[in-house]
Parts: C-alpha cells; structure tokens; sequence
C-alpha cells in the first residue's frame, strides 16, 4: 500500500510520472517533476467510501497540552499526541525553552514530558514555530511571564499572520513586545505580569488560550470577554492540569498564580482532521464510515450538527469523558445531500471545516453560502481566494465575497490540475472534491497535508472504493 512518504522538504530520487507508476494505485502522492521537492497528489474519482478510522490525536488539543505539561510540576504522559508537523513544532519550541520531553512509544504517539514548574531557560535561539499559528500565538502568552527576552518566529506563511491581536492584550498586561507590522518575528522581553479586563476584538480561541496562559501568570484575576464562544479546549486542559477557571456566558476567568500538576492523558482524534473522511462519505449515498475515539466536544462538534442537517446520517454509539473532553465513536452513512448556510456563531465554530465544507458545496443540491468568515482571509493561505480559484478550475461558478462564498449546488465538477497553496487543509478539501470529478485531479504541494495530518492520503486510500 502506498502512503504519502514525502514530507515537506523531501525529494523522491528521479522523475516520476504517472506513466511509471509501479502499480494501478487510486492516490498518490508522488514527487513528479518538482525540482523544489514539492509532491503531488494525483486523486481519481471513487465509487465509495466504506470502513473504520481513527485519527492521530487532535491538533488544539496536543498543542495546549504539550505547553501546559511543559509549565507544570511534575512528568506528563501523553498518548495520541498529533504527529502533525505544527504540533512538532510546540515540542521544538519547548525543547529551546528547556522542556525535557521524549517520544517513548512511536506506534502510540506517546509524548513523556517532564515540566519546569514554570521555571523555563532563557532561550539562546529563536523559538521556530514553523507553519504554526497555535504555536506562536499561544506560547506567545506563556514566555510574556518569564523573565527572559525571546525571539518567535516562523516560515513564510506564519511571517504574513496578524499577531495583533496577542500582542495588544500582551502589553496592557506587561509584556515588551517587539514586530515589525505586527506580524512575525516578534521580540518578547517577559517579566511580571498584571491580570487584565479584555474584551477581545475577534473571536479567537488562540488569542484566548494565549491570554488565559498568560493570565496563569499574572498577579489578579484575568477576565476575557469572547465576542462569540469559540473552542474552550484551553479552559478545559488548564482545569485538567489543576487551574480553576471561571465561564460565565462569554466571559472567562483565571486567577494568577495557580501551580499546575503533570497529567496522564490519551488525546481524542481530530475531529477537523475526521471532517475530510466525513465529508467524503457524505458525496456518495451507500457510504459507511465508522469513525472511533473522536473528539466530541461541544465547542468544536458543530460540522456534525451541519452534516446532519445536509442529509448525512451520523449515530453515536459510544460517548465518554477524559480529562473534561469529550470522545464518541460514530456510525456514518452517506444520503443525497442537500444545501446549508454557514454564518455568525456557526462560521466561528466551523472555522477549520469550512474548507472542505466549501469544496464539496457543488455536488450538494442547494448548494453552500458562506458568510462572515474574513477570518478565513488570514489562515494558513487567504482560504476564501484559495477555495475559489480551485473550485473554479474544477469547473464551477463561485461567488467570491470578503467576508465568504456562496456556491451553487448541482454542479459537477472536473478533476484539473490545483494548488495547495502551501494550506493543508486546501490539499486535504480538494482530494475530497476529486472523489466525484470527472477525471483524475492532481494536486500540486500536497506535502503540506503533513502540517496536520501526515497519514492523510494513505487513510484516504484506505476508505475509498473504485
Ligand atoms: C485553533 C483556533 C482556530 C483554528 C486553529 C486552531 C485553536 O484559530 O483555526 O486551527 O487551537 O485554538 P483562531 O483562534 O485564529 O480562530
């Protein structure tokens, strides 16, 4: 069976074009003429999707867990963490900061970190959070409380993300911090902390995780005020790891100065991960798709709510709690989709999901219209020019707004040649949208899946029928 072995960076020996290929394979993810060392994906049509999942550990998750291990007292053991390469990242960054950590079990994922009770080393290289958001954005929060000055910064994509929106909150609070155009690098000098009353201007998980850590940090109480409730996966892991937070409606509370203890934790599957699968048993009505050890929680399980509402059928046939997350096993099976309209708070909630969402809207009967999602401008790639440039290759007419998209249902599509824009989740979406063209789709910089999900294309090849 053939999986996607070319991480970025790496380069498949000679050129490989689809006429030599070593057998009839459906996906590939092969290295063909790009001297850069960029892969594509060549994805043909499917009759089916059928079989079981399950998926690496969720990306939010291990990443707020891996800091908040970093900062406790104490070793944490942690099972399914994402082998996602931005989830690397934070472990990098917390190694340059002095963290001892190990993978001890490699089938298992299973990351042993011994924390520094917030005692972090002034770091004597920059912090590299590679392609990561979560990481900077995030850790950004932790090292504004230590007494050291630090460098953060990142590839290509991360240096064009607005960091505004820490860097603010970070200096009423205390913190020194340095960019130019508020995007990365930025020179953090931490120090003391004061607690702050913040009423964020975006509705941002990230930005609340950030202020929350730094919160933890701060001497008062730290109250943040969410525009829209957004994924309380920081809230719940600093109660796992022993803080108190407070949640009244959109408003979140930290007391300074509590002390967190190690955890032993198995991470839940990626539920945005789980999305791609799930939407691809959603093109085809005999599909059945079972989907074990996923993340359920409330704040990040609305695509299954929209799923269902489109004409998918979804059970859940086991439901328990870990560590204040919920995790279920689900039975799928595909139905004649119909449209959706994504908005406000559901936009916020589906932020990572919109994409394939989008990239599946022309085979649904009413079609998809997307509203108030700028923020979709300001991800990994502009997701919003991405998904219709593709969608357009593939033959489709798109309504491009600044704030969304709306397409039309009913519309075949047909397998091109497309760009990943470096986005990860642009690569993933469009394989799913390839499953129903008319012809083979090749998708150029498909290594960039391994931001997130590296296993993707061989699990894909693996639920597919033809
Ligand atoms: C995340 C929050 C979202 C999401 C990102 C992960 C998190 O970003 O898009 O992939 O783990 O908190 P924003 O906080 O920028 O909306």
């Amino acid at each position: 069976m053939f999986s996607a072995r070319f991480g970025p960076g790496r380069r498949c020996e000679g050129l490989v074009t689809p006429r030599h290929r070593l057998f009839p394979p459906t996906i590939l993810n092969l290295d063909m003429k790009e001297p850069s060392g960029h892969s594509t994906a060549i994805v043909r049509p499917a009759r089916n999707v059928r079989g079981s999942a399950t998926l690496p550990g969720d990306k939010s998750i291990s990443h707020r867990y891996a800091m908040l291990a970093g900062i406790a007292e104490g070793p944490s053991r942690l099972a399914n963490y994402s082998t996602g390469a931005d989830c690397a990242s934070t472990l990098t960054c917390l190694s340059t900061l002095g963290v001892q950590w190990e993978r001890t079990d490699l089938a298992d994922n299973l990351i042993e970190i011994q924390g520094s009770g917030l005692a972090l080393k002034a770091p004597d290289r920059p912090l590299n959070c590679g392609n990561s958001g979560s990481t900077v954005r995030m850790l950004s929060g932790i090292v504004a409380g230590q007494n050291f000055s630090c460098e953060m910064l990142g590839d290509e994509s991360l240096s064009r993300r607005p960091m505004e929106r820490v860097i603010a909150p970070l200096r009423a609070m205390g913190a020194s911090i340095q960019s130019a155009n508020s995007r990365p690098p930025l020179r953090i000098q931490g120090g003391d902390l004061k607690a702050i009353d913040y009423r964020m201007p975006v509705a941002s998980a990230q930005v609340k995780t950030c202020l929350l850590f730094a919160g933890l940090q701060a001497k008062g109480e730290t109250r943040l005020l969410e525009p829209l409730r957004t994924r309380d996966h920081g809230e719940v892991a600093l109660r796992a790891f022993g803080a108190q937070v407070g949640r009244e409606r959109n408003e979140v509370r930290i007391e300074g100065g509590q002390r967190l203890q190690g955890i032993e934790a198995r991470i839940p599957g990626d539920l945005s991960s789980a999305a791609f699968f799930l939407c691809a048993a959603a093109l085809f009505p005999d599909s059945e798709l079972t989907v074990v050890n996923l993340l359920m929680n409330p704040t990040r399980a609305r695509l299954l709510d929209i799923l269902i509402q489109m004409g998918l059928r979804i059970s859940v046939t086991q439901l328990e709690e870990s560590h204040g997350e919920l995790i279920g096993t689900l039975q799928v099976q595909g139905r004649k989709l119909k449209g959706a309209t994504i908005c406000g708070a559901d936009t916020a909630a589906l932020i990572d999901e919109i994409p394939v969402l989008a990239a599946i809207a022309p085979y649904t009967e009413q079609g998809i219209e997307i509203r108030d999602a700028k923020e979709l401008r300001v991800k990994e790639s502009d997701r919003i020019a991405s998904i219709a440039i593709n969608l357009r290759a593939m033959g489709a007419t798109v309504e491009e707004r600044e704030d969304g998209l709306k397409i039309a249902g009913a519309q075949p599509l047909r397998g091109t040649e497309l760009d990943s824009f470096g986005d990860h989740r642009i690569a993933m979406a469009f394989s799913i949208a390839a499953l129903r063209a008319q012809g083979e789709t090749l998708i150029r910089g498909s290594e960039c899946a391994a931001i997130s999900y590296p296993e993707f294309f061989s699990k894909l090849e693996s639920l597919v029928e033809r």
